[in-house]
């Protein structure tokens, strides 16, 4: 029932078509019995005027996925520390005055990966990987007190300047950076190994950005941020080889989570995670 107090929270960004976020959100309404409707709006141009006008409309909160994902910053009033060292927001939620950003992305991504029981602190970790995402995994990882960060990358540039970033921001050397064809360099240790790149997405499902057996050994634990497939080429070589190995849906799921709890000052009970997580899988027709 929508009335004059529902609160209303949205996406913006373009295209907007084929989100999965109005079913994470309003199954969540539902299961919680709240009076809180989640609508995509396609934004074409005029950012600021329609974050603006959100304001205005006493829009509760926005997601913001591409293009805009840095372009809103400068119309946010306030940013959260992490959202601002990565440089990147999806969620805006209501404050006073204006919109605080946030990036769940990066904060769903750890408790994606904390649900399927990996730790960051004190790992040792592989990012594969130098764009935006990737990027952000390093930041997350230096903030969660990995040991030790290594960034591998197929342009070493961009791997070398993401290990600086992180070591200038948080003073002190624990990121390092390497060519992925460099990968036999490493020590001889169990490393928790981020797969950041693009390679092995969907319709591309045979391709891993390394193939090398030797590599997989030196893996225990693993998580891509892909999860269309849901056992992509790396998974597989890293389960080969004897180690754990999991896809990007968590991250995703959890993207939402937190931006529903932001926004409803909540925290969302196990159970209602769950039926949300079996509707997202149902919709996607993975059966696992
Ligand atoms: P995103 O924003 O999702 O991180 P991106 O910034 O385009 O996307 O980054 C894509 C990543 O996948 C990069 O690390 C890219 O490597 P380069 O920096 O060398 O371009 C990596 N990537 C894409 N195709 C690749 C391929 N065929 N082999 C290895 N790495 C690849």
């Amino acid at each position: 029932m929508i009335n004059g107090k529902t609160k209303i929270c949205g996406l913006i960004g373009n295209p907007v078509e084929h989100t999965l976020s109005p079913l994470i959100h309003n199954t969540l309404a539902n299961e919680l019995g709240l009076n809180f409707k989640y609508v995509p709006f396609l934004v074409e141009e005029k950012l600021q005027q329609a974050i603006e006008g959100a304001y205005a409309l006493h829009i509760l909160g926005l997601n913001v996925t591409v293009p805009y994902k840095s372009d809103v910053i400068p119309f946010t009033m306030e940013l959260d520390e992490l959202a601002e060292k990565i440089g990147a927001v999806n969620t805006l939620v209501r404050m006073d005055g204006g919109y605080k950003g946030y990036n769940t992305d990066i904060t769903g991504l750890y408790r994606g990966m904390q649900a399927e029981g990996i730790e960051i602190k004190d790992a040792s970790v592989l990012i594969l990987g130098a764009g935006g995402a990737a990027r952000a995994v390093a930041f997350l990882c230096a903030q969660k007190e990995a040991k030790e960060i290594i960034i591998l990358n197929r342009t070493k540039e961009k791997a070398a300047k993401i290990a600086e970033e992180i070591n200038c921001s948080y003073g002190k050397e624990i990121a390092t950076s390497l060519l992925l064809d460099e990968h036999f360099l490493l020590e001889d240790k169990r490393y928790l190994a981020i797969q950041a790149t693009s390679v092995g997405l969907s319709p591309h499902e045979t391709e891993a950005p390394i193939y090398e057996k030797e590599f997989y050994k030196k893996i225990n634990m693993a998580y891509d941020l892909i999860y269309r497939p849901t056992n992509t080429k790396f998974m597989q070589l890293v389960k080969e080889q004897g180690g754990k190995a999991y896809h990007g849906l968590t991250m995703l799921l959890y993207q939402g989570i937190e931006a529903f709890e932001l926004w409803n000052g909540c925290k969302l009970p196990d159970e209602c995670i769950r039926t949300v997580y079996k509707k997202m899988k149902e919709e996607m027709q993975i059966d696992e």
